[in-house]
């Protein structure tokens, strides 16, 4: 066997190795977020992947690649936190509620721990639109808005395991309720009107809040829209004086028991 044959099959030989130990690892990341869930024990853990990326990094200290590979098991933690999120949940996830319930913060707290891919409705309105939240509503009125809002929802259908940030009229249209039941589970957020009116206090793009951001304001509101908000759930979640982590973990506790049998990755 001449030299180059020989180095070809000992790479074949390696990368049937890392393909047999890749398989076996994706199988203990399914089984363990099962048992986790099975027995009560919180799903995250960002202490756990920190501390053995150290160790790995330190492992590699000397080495020429270390940052090649330490690249790679990046991307290895990336797809299992997939596998978690796709085991967890299995379908999208609408968050809806009122303005400044939390929907964006805990969006990207499950971007960060679970690689979920995130739909900030709002953004994406804004940004095909060329223009803020606030310059749509002057410029072109809330009903063509709230089409774009139906639209937007309508798109979503097309993928799988997505979290969907909803403005917090979505759930206004019965049209938008149909609409997100096909591919997913509602997670209505609440919040009290004081939590509400602390976390939206500092911010302009909310054009049905400013110049009016009061308690009163904001509870006739809410009472406006308390019906349809519970109409639409399929799980609630109060948020208030819990923290993100703590909100999380409540919402995939709950949705767990809706999760659909048999899904597709
Ligand atoms: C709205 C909520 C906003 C935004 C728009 C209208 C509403 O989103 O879509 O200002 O009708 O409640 P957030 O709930 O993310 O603030």
């Amino acid at each position: 066997m001449d030299k180059l044959t020989k180095l070809r099959n000992d790479l074949e030989m390696c990368d049937e190795v890392i393909m047999d130990v890749l398989r076996m690892r994706c199988q203990i990341v399914q089984e363990l977020i099962n048992y986790k869930q099975e027995n009560g024990i919180s799903t995250v853990q960002p202490e756990e992947e920190q501390r053995k990326k150290k160790i790995f990094t330190q492992k590699l200290a000397d080495y020429e690649y270390q940052q090649s590979i330490m690249s790679i098991y990046d991307y290895i933690i990336y797809q299992s936190k997939r596998i978690q999120s796709h085991e967890l949940f299995g379908q999208n996830i609408f968050l809806v509620g009122f303005m400044g319930v939390g929907k964006s913060t805990i969006s990207s707290y499950l971007k960060d721990v679970f690689a979920m891919d995130v739909i900030e409705m709002d953004e994406i309105i804004a940004k095909r639109n060329g223009m803020s939240i606030s310059e749509i509503f002057e410029l072109h009125g809330e009903p063509y808005f709230r089409n774009e809002e139906t639209a937007l929802l309508k798109e979503c259908q097309n993928k799988k395991n997505q979290i969907i940030s909803c403005g917090g009229g979505v759930a206004m249209r019965q049209v938008n309720v149909d609409e997100m039941r096909k591919s997913g589970t509602i997670v209505l957020l609440t919040a009290s009107p004081e939590t509400i009116l602390e976390r939206v206090q500092s911010s302009h793009d909310r054009p049905l809040l400013e110049n009016n951001k009061t308690i009163e304001h904001i509870t006739s509101l809410m009472q406006a829209r308390e019906q349809a908000y519970q109409n639409a759930a399929d799980i609630i979640v109060n948020t208030d004086g819990k923290s993100v982590f703590e909100i999380c973990e409540e919402i995939i506790n709950k949705v767990q028991p809706l999760k659909p049998e048999t899904t597709t990755a």
